[in-house]
């Protein structure tokens, strides 16, 4: 094999095994913009899977040119490739009046080693790793050992994050939205619901834009959390990619994001301010998890059920749901 051949694909094989999906500027910068002002003197910012920078760079930036008022601001990013680590390192140098730390450590290992400890951080910005974390590997159980239990790498840097800031801490981070449904996530959204308000959700409509260059195709979410914050308003706003020259942003109660009875603790983003049809109808108070119904596509079909059938409805029998499609003439071939 040729050796730029070799060397491309070892790159590919990195960038997958780290998850490795760099934020373009302009939303790095966005992400920097939705820290709320601050009466805080000193920073300590937070940055795990820094990559070569973008978003502590980002922030550096917003405090540079007059966007905070810190007296101070302390960095400390976690990076484990070598070769973005030094790129990093350059980054970082260009703001000679802030103080940074650059971590060669895995974060997952070290934030688990003694337990979960606040470290202070006053804000955290973060595009974590995405990757699937296998049932029995070492960072399954590292933080199974401080009660995390959770599916992805995505997940358990944000559930660090979240536990190593102080009271009142801002955490901003960029993750696919898989979090938001599913009970793989339940417990990651019983950990951050229990530690941290949800301030601010933006959801990017296409799939692919905000990581153009990277291929990344989940439907891609920035939050905005506030460590032991009481829940209030979520600001939810959207783009279709990272132009965000179609921006918008409304204001909703905490109900229609976490419906208040679901068992499932599922996350709404709601995208327009017109209610639901399931808002709409007042007596939709529960999943169907909470009356202990199951969906079933496929297999129950009319025509295989005849023996269950009733002409009339009686104790215990369920009805049987068509699906339909209201189509125009002309459309799905009809
Ligand atoms: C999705 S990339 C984002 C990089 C950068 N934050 C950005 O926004 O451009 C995640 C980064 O985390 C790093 N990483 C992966 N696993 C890590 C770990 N266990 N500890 C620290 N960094 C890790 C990867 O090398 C990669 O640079």
């Amino acid at each position: 094999m040729h050796p730029q051949q070799e060397s491309y694909i070892i790159r590919r094989k990195r960038k997958a095994d780290l998850g490795q999906f760099m934020t373009p500027a302009t939303v790095a910068r966005f992400m920097a913009s939705l820290f709320p002002a601050s009466p805080l003197q000193n920073c300590s910012l937070l940055d795990a899977g820094a990559g070569m920078g973008a978003l502590c760079g980002a922030f550096l930036h917003r405090w540079v040119t007059g966007g905070f008022g810190f007296a101070s601001l302390d960095v400390t990013a976690y990076e484990v490739d070598d070769h973005l680590r030094e790129r990093l390192a350059r980054h970082l140098a260009r703001y000679n009046n802030a103080t940074s730390r650059i971590i060669p450590d895995d974060y997952i290992q070290l934030a688990t080693a003694h337990g979960l400890r606040n470290q202070g951080y006053t804000h955290v910005i973060l595009n974590p790793p995405y990757k699937k974390i296998n049932s029995h590997s070492a960072h399954r159980l590292a933080l199974r050992r401080v009660g995390i239990e959770t599916v992805n790498l995505y997940s358990a840097f944000v559930a660090l994050a979240v536990a190593e800031t102080a009271p009142g801490g801002q955490i901003v981070a960029i993750i696919p939205r898989s979090f938001c449904n599913g009970p793989y996530y339940r417990p990651f959204r019983d950990f951050i619901l229990a530690r941290a308000a949800i301030r601010h959700m933006h959801l990017f409509a296409s799939r692919n834009k905000p990581f153009k260059g990277d291929k990344v195709l989940q439907e891609t979410i920035i939050l905005r959390l506030e460590r032991g914050g009481q829940q209030g308003p979520v600001m939810v706003s959207t783009s279709t990619d990272d132009s965000f020259a179609d921006f918008a942003a409304h204001e909703h109660p905490f109900e229609q994001i976490v419906l208040p009875n679901a068992s499932e603790r599922l996350i709404h983003v709601p995208t327009t301010t017109a209610k639901s049809a399931i808002e709409r109808l007042g007596a939709v108070g529960c999943s169907l998890a909470d009356l202990g119904i199951q969906v079933s596509t496929g297999p129950v079909v009319d025509f295989r059920m005849k023996a269950h059938l009733r002409p009339m409805p009686e104790a215990g029998a369920v009805p049987l749901i068509y699906p339909f499609i209201c189509a125009r003439p002309g459309q799905y071939g009809l």
